[in-house]
């Protein structure tokens, strides 16, 4: 992993829940690629703001997820 990666990897996405972009990263290497899915297999949505600023983030994450994995299969 790359230092760039790792940086990548501590943003937050879920500020409420403390859940950083590696945690989703690691759930979407392994296949769990839906919002609901992740965010089940995450707690994100769960905080007090009920999804309302991580969901659009892990929205914003699947879509690079999957456009980066376009070319590769
Ligand atoms: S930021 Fe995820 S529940 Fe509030």
């Amino acid at each position: 992993m790359s230092e760039k990666d790792i940086i990548e990897s501590l943003k937050p996405i879920c500020i409420c829940m403390g859940i950083r972009k590696g945690t989703f990263l690691k759930h979407l290497k392994n296949g769990i690629d839906t919002l609901e899915e992740l965010r089940k297999a995450t707690g994100a949505g769960a905080g007090s703001c009920g999804g309302k600023r991580c969901t659009p983030r892990i929205e914003e994450l699947l879509r690079e997820y999957a456009l980066k994995n376009s070319g590769s299969r």
